[in-house]
């Protein structure tokens, strides 16, 4: 039953900094306090609770939380019963720790115990008392609620969480715990509900989502990645399938074969390899080599055609030389990724990366940063130029920002393409000619289409 928030706590400002999994985990907040009375605002200005979902992964979200969260104490002086409230994975690093540097916060939530975030925010309004909520929950995952979805034609689905690779620079294994799978039937009954409201595409979150299945049984069986994919690829409306993130060293050939038998299977790979020196990958712990790496890409690329192949890099890992930045820059030439995510080296209270000799100075980060970025650059926009002359199945998202009587969508890739023709809707799938590129992006004119609900 929906009950109504005092009128003091009413309208809720959440900013939600990180990755695709708190971008999922806020909107499940939203919805919570939705459907408790509350009014989601996107006005900071209006709202009587502030709420960050902070990303713990590397310093710079977090500094500019406590930053923010520094300024916003004569703001809720300035009325009684307003609220500050930090959820995420700073939440669960730093627990009690945040209202030592910044008292004014009343409440601390990790992403384990969001469900009892509405009556947390009651509590604090009446009270004034803080409260940390940051048990894990191995039992616990959000859930899409197919009557209100942010997006209506795709939606993210958490399949498990947690890390237990322990990256020696990560510090997710300690902010979201161990990992744990959700059950398969939990998954695949969501994704049927979902595909009835409309939803055409899911992405499958998890922080190592070919591990999925570990500790699990379905139908008296162990389940396994490429076995949900395929038992996906049966749900009847969900025609694109993507996932997100992929460990190299579990990266099995019997998920490159789903990869290229299931149709809703997008081709589109996201292996973060993190650095191209095996001195560096064995201090990471990443329990993988330059050449394994390499062959799984070969492989992949072999069975899938057309794949769209990401990664994530660090640059500036404590010890690393002009000569294994180089072995960065030579796997970078050797796979020519469509995208890559780079990142300088960020020190993580209580990693093992974070105490080991050999710092690098910041300024030979962001040189290294900018080398590695400018060749990724021009990797990105040779594999769009590509594109071009091709006909791409579109999923339209909306009008183009910038283009005027444009719209835009993603490929199957999940290349952004900018085009024309007439008025589409969200949700539709269009054949695109492209025309041209410009870095990533595609732009083209749409020939046919097919209503989504249709199919
Ligand atoms: N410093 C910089 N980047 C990091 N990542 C994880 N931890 C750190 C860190 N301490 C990057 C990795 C990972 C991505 C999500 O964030 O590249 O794949
Ligand atoms: Fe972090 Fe490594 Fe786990 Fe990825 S695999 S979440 S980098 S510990």
């Amino acid at each position: 039953m929906e009950t109504e928030a005092p009128p003091a706590m009413k309208k809720v400002f959440l900013e939600t900094l990180g990755c695709q999994s708190n971008v999922l985990e806020s909107d499940h907040v939203v919805g919570m306090l939705r459907r408790d009375g509350f009014l989601p605002t996107l006005d900071e200005s209006e709202a009587d609770v502030i709420l960050f979902n902070t990303c713990s992964i590397r310093s710079h979200a977090e500094d500019k939380v406590f930053s923010r969260l520094g300024r916003l104490s004569d703001w809720k002086r300035q009325r009684e019963g307003r609220v500050i409230g930090v959820l995420g994975c700073m939440a669960t690093s730093y627990k009690e720790r945040i209202l030592e540097r910044a008292p004014q916060v009343d409440l601390v939530v990790g992403p384990d115990q969001y469900p009892k975030v509405p009556h947390a925010l009651r509590e604090a309004a009446g009270t004034g008392v803080s409260q940390v909520l940051a048990d894990f929950d191995p039992a616990y995952f959000p859930e899409n609620d197919p009557a209100h979805l942010s997006q209506p034609h795709r939606a993210f689905l958490e399949i498990m969480k947690g890390c237990d690779k322990f990256c020696t620079f990560c510090v997710v294994p300690f902010t979201r715990g161990r990992e744990v799978s959700r059950p398969a039937e939990d998954i695949l009954t969501e994704a049927r509900a979902l595909a009835k409201a409309g939803v055409v595409e899911v992405m499958l979150l998890g922080q190592n989502v070919n591990s999925y299945g570990l500790g699990l049984k379905s139908r008296g069986k162990t389940p396994t990645f490429p076995w949900l994919l395929r038992e996906l690829g049966t749900v009847e409306g969900i025609r694109r399938i993507r996932f997100m993130t992929s460990h190299p060293l579990d990266l099995s050939d019997e998920l490159v074969e789903v990869m290229a038998e299931v149709p809703a299977v997008c081709e589109s790979f996201h292996l973060p390899v993190q650095c191209g020196s095996d001195a560096i990958l064995k201090r990471m712990g990443r329990k993988y080599d330059v050449r394994h790496y390499l062959e799984r890409v070969e492989k992949l690329r072999s069975r899938v055609r057309d794949l769209f192949l990401t990664t994530d890099l660090i640059v500036g890992f404590p010890g690393e030389t002009e000569e294994d930045f180089a072995g960065t820059l030579r796997l970078l030439e050797q796979v020519r990724y469509d995208a890559v995510y780079s990142f300088k080296y960020s020190p993580r209270l209580g990693t093992p990366a974070a105490r080991m000799l050999g710092q690098v100075l910041e300024e030979v980060k962001d040189e290294r940063l900018a080398r590695l970025n400018g060749l990724a650059w021009r990797h990105a926009a040779g594999a769009s130029e590509a594109r071009v002359g091709k006909v791409e199945e579109v999923l339209v998202e909306g009008p183009a920002d910038r283009t005027p009587d444009a719209f835009f969508g993603k490929t199957r890739q999940n290349r952004t393409v900018v085009f024309g023709g007439r008025n589409f809707s969200a949700g539709e799938f269009v054949q695109v000619k492209v025309e041209s590129s410009k870095v990533a992006n595609l732009y083209g004119t749409a020939l046919a289409t097919e209503k989504a609900k249709t199919i």
